[in-house]
């Protein structure tokens, strides 16, 4: 398949995207984009801005319009494509495509408001001002689990506030990647103010540095792994700049004795093992009150072994893992599993084969990259297992004797993204919330499925403190310029010609 990146590649590498559920179903290719083509991307999108930053934004939010409307009319279409690409049910996968168009939605009322203020003076005759100005370029990198949602969290507000993008998707989901960015170009977006790059990690590393260096980037948003982010984050820090970081997280699910168990677990399993596990929003640590640990675990455990796995397309819990890489990420995560754990879960661990075989597998494990769910119970803070975020069908439980012990035992791997408790007591949900350090809440709901007009981000470990969606995304593609206006006829000077209204501060009655 070709990019819109009408260059003379220097190699004749290509990216063959295979679908991770059928190994012999190959969607499509895209070639590989060297360093010096990313920064000739750069050179173009920088252009292609200064443009589209005259474009009014309420015409600006017309062309959101138009692509939220394309994606609507298109998204069985994407949504089918983004289960074959990247293997999440198409259940999950429409949910994804309607985040996108939620996202669209959201914004194209926001190109009729990018509010500034009009503020007070301190002096007669002066007025003061404030707008939003679009950063500029902005450099896009993400990573496969939300081909289409979590890219569309960047691109739509950033285009929306007047800037240009040029977009890294992960080099598993090419297809969807060039059917999104070919949806946006349907709806009015110019060729050159959003380019799609694939390309490898180092070339795309090279580039960022080339860009930064080079005044073409002013932006950069990452979604990725925490060690990648911190590298983006140093980088980008020698430059003056603070990217936009969606990093990963361990997200605790405490389950307070009084809450309604049954919605509890299920709950737990759909955040568990929803998208294999493979959500920055997964549940990481399953928190059980040890007065209903045993109970609770046993029946998890039960409905995890009954739930259906195999061909994302069948109604299953959840399809194959996004690629062979993150297979082989979830069986190091199985390595640091240690002798006074306990498993269950599944009839195995690991790769789903034919010789190592899942109860009620839906289709044929060896056409596609499978794994056994896992839960990993008497999990303690010491443990590997206890710090480190697992994104695949993993899910490690351990108890508390009470909710202080909890929300120690759910900060304490220095992760701050998602968190969730069950309970009924109100008392225990406003501890809570104020005790976790994470940026995103659930009470009575699981870690992931956060709706798109919240803002989305984590604290620590998952991210520098940048929020995506909604309005306050909106402070990472613009800046604030202000702006005053003397119409005195007179050099009027702040702190000094302030008027000085009488008093008595000796007053008393
Ligand atoms: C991610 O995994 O990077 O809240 C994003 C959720 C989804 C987005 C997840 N709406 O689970």
């Amino acid at each position: 398949m070709e990019f819109n990146l009408p260059l003379v590649l220097d190699n004749e590498m290509t990216f063959t995207s295979y679908s991770p559920a059928n190994r012999s179903d190959k969607v499509g290719e895209a070639a590989s984009a060297s360093s010096s083509d990313i920064v000739e991307a750069f050179r173009r999108a920088k252009i292609a801005q200064a443009d589209w930053a005259k474009v009014p934004a309420p015409a600006r939010g017309r062309v959101i319009a138009n692509v939220g409307r394309l994606v609507e009319k298109n998204k069985e279409a994407l949504s089918k494509l983004v289960t074959r690409e990247m293997g999440k049910v198409y259940r999950e996968a429409l949910g994804e495509v309607q985040e996108v168009i939620d996202t669209c939605d959201f914004f194209l009322g926001e190109g009729r408001r990018l509010y500034g203020q009009t503020v007070p003076s301190e002096m007669p005759k002066k007025n003061l001002f404030t707008f939003r100005n679009p950063v500029g370029s902005v450099f896009v990198i993400t990573a496969g689990n939300f081909p289409a949602a979590v890219p569309s969290w960047y691109i739509v507000p950033a285009l929306l506030a007047g800037n240009s993008v040029v977009w890294k998707p992960s080099e598993f989901t090419p297809v969807v990647a060039k059917a999104l960015t070919s949806l946006f170009h349907a709806g009015g977006i110019p060729q050159d103010l959003l380019i799609t790059v694939v390309a490898e990690g180092g070339e795309t590393f090279a580039a960022l540095e080339e860009g930064l260096k080079e005044g073409l980037i002013n932006k950069v948003g990452f979604t990725g792994s925490t060690e990648v982010g911190r590298r983006i984050g140093a980088k980008t820090g020698e430059y003056v700049q603070s990217a936009c970081l969606e990093l990963g997280g361990k997200n605790p699910m405490v389950v307070m004795p009084d809450a309604n168990l049954d919605l509890a677990l299920e709950g737990a399993l759909f955040a568990g093992f929803g998208t294999a596990g493979q959500r920055c929003t997964s549940l990481g640590t399953l928190w059980l009150h040890q007065s209903i640990h045993d109970q609770f675990l046993a029946r998890y455990s039960k409905l995890v072994e009954e739930a259906k796995v195999g061909d994302p397309f069948q109604d299953v819990l959840y399809g194959p893992m996004i690629s062979e890489k993150y297979l082989d990420n979830h069986l190091r995560h199985l390595a640091m599993i240690k002798g006074d754990h306990k498993i269950s879960g599944s009839s195995g661990t690991g790769r789903i084969t034919a010789e190592n075989p899942r109860a009620g597998f839906v289709g044929d494990p060896s056409q596609g990259i499978y794994a056994h769910p896992t839960i990993v119970s008497g999990i303690k803070s010491d443990d590997e297992l206890y710090y480190t975020e697992t994104f695949g069908p993993l899910v490690t439980v351990g108890s508390f004797k009470d909710l202080d012990q909890a929300i120690e035992l759910s900060n304490g791997h220095g992760y701050g993204l998602s968190s969730a408790i069950y309970t009924t007591n109100p008392d225990s949900v406003w501890r809570f919330r104020e005790g976790i350090s994470a940026g995103m809440v659930s009470i009575n709901n699981s870690t992931s499925g956060a709706e798109a007009h919240l803002p989305f981000g984590g604290n620590g470990k998952s991210g520098n403190g940048s929020r995506q969606s909604g309005i306050w995304v909106l402070d990472q593609f613009t800046r604030w310029q202000s702006m005053n206006w003397d119409w005195s006829n007179k050099l009027q000077k702040a702190q000094m010609d302030v008027i000085e209204i009488d008093h008595n501060p000796d007053f008393t009655l």
